[in-house]
């Protein structure tokens, strides 16, 4: 008997595969995950008691307590970003968030355009509900080549595309310019636009930017976001989102039939907690810009290529001048030094020549990672 072709279509994410490795080297220190290191705020912690106090522990409706989509409406505003409380679905974590949407709009055999390197999720649930990933690379600076893009929808004809910035493995942000020159091309297309902002609120920069944020595309975008990286609560589960009337109700079928709703007592805990955990989160944000200022002058004096990012926690590294694999790369690294970065391959082909690095660790063991790192590069220079 075998599984469905489908799974078996599939691997275990790389960045999983590499930090299963780095689990067997003992001592080793990781710099391989993507999830804050800090507690959760201490009003969600405050207000995750109350509920259960309260005994808030029983089915919410499929869509979420109105609450907290009232807070998740008002709080996008903040992003130029409008859905009314009816546009949002709250769901286990932003992975249940785009499990929902893929299942609920894609048909086998559909085509769906994923950015390259980007988060292996994408690929993934469009092989497991059938359709089939159409990559597009990104460019040096990780943004989008619209020109590339416009052709392999005449070619393709996909029938979504995801959009994902701040960009996990990257750090890149949406530029202003790439934002519009993608609103023109998209606007008269018949596409889903799927786009992950689960980042947007781990930004170094003024100005935000989103596809989410143009009236006249709203019909056919997809926003994806949740609680696990802004208030580092990755355990708690708590992800959302938002789409016309139009599709948010199929998207709610399926979250229905998956997992009825979120948990219960992090929903309440989050709609109560919000003003407050939002400012303990603004604190987080200013410690992650210098965090990544250091790594970024680090890696700078040790002479790696590096594009700097606005946003999330990773750092993007080219390590094509070292003429070898990502996985050797990091391989070494971690049996030499006994340091793990992820594979920029974990991110698909386009990640190739890269490594990530996650900077969501304290500053001392970014340092002891940076020190064994420049160690390694001058080994591998000799
Ligand atoms: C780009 C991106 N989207 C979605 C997720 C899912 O996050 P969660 O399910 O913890 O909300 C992640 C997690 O790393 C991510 O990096």
């Amino acid at each position: 008997m075998n599984l469905s072709d489908r799974v078996n279509s599939i691997e275990i994410s790389g960045i999983r595969q590499f930090y299963n490795k780095v689990r067997k080297v003992d001592g080793a220190l990781s710099l391989t995950l993507g999830e804050p290191d800090f507690d959760v705020p201490s009003s969600i912690k405050k207000y995750m008691g109350e509920a259960l106090d309260k005994n808030i522990t029983h089915y919410t409706s499929n869509e979420g307590l109105l609450s907290l989509r009232k807070k998740i409406s008002s709080y996008l505003d903040e992003f130029k970003i409008h859905y009314d409380e009816e546009e949002i679905c709250v769901t286990v974590g932003g992975s249940e968030g785009l499990a929902s949407v893929f299942g609920a709009i894609i048909n086998p055999e559909d085509k769906v355009l994923i950015p390259s390197p980007g988060y292996p999720a994408y690929s993934a649930l469009t092989k497991l509900y059938g359709g089939e990933e159409v990559l597009y690379k990104l460019k040096e600076d990780f943004s989008i080549d619209v020109e590339k893009l416009r052709k392999l929808i005449e070619e393709e004809k996909p029938k979504a595309i995801v959009i994902s910035y701040p960009s996990n493995p990257t750090g890149a942000t949406l530029s202003k310019n790439n934002c519009v020159e993608l609103y023109e091309l998209l606007k008269d297309k018949e596409i889903f636009i799927i786009t992950d902002e689960i980042y947007s609120g781990i930004v170094y920069e003024e100005e935000y930017n989103s596809l989410a944020q143009f009236e006249e595309l709203k019909e056919k975008t997809i926003y994806v976001s949740g609680f696990s990286k802004l208030f580092s609560m990755t355990g708690l589960r708590l992800g959302y989102v938002c789409a016309s009337p139009k599709y948010i109700k199929g998207i709610i079928k399926y979250h229905q039939y998956n997992v009825s709703c979120a948990h219960s007592v992090t929903q309440y805990a989050v709609a109560e907690g919000f003003d407050e955990a939002l400012q303990e989160s603004k604190k987080y944000v200013g410690e992650f810009r210098k965090r990544r200022d250091y790594i970024i002058e680090r890696l700078k004096d040790m002479g790696m290529e590096t594009y700097i990012p606005g946003g999330a926690f990773y750092v993007f590294p080219s390590i094509r001048k070292y003429g070898m694999s990502s996985q050797d790369f990091c391989e070494e690294f971690l049996n030499q030094y006994k340091v793990a970065i992820v594979p920029g391959d974990a991110f698909s082909s386009g990640g190739e020549g890269f490594v990530r690095i996650s900077y969501a660790y304290s500053m001392d063991q970014l340092k002891d990672g940076m020190d064994k790192l420049e160690k390694f590069l001058k080994h591998l220079n000799k």
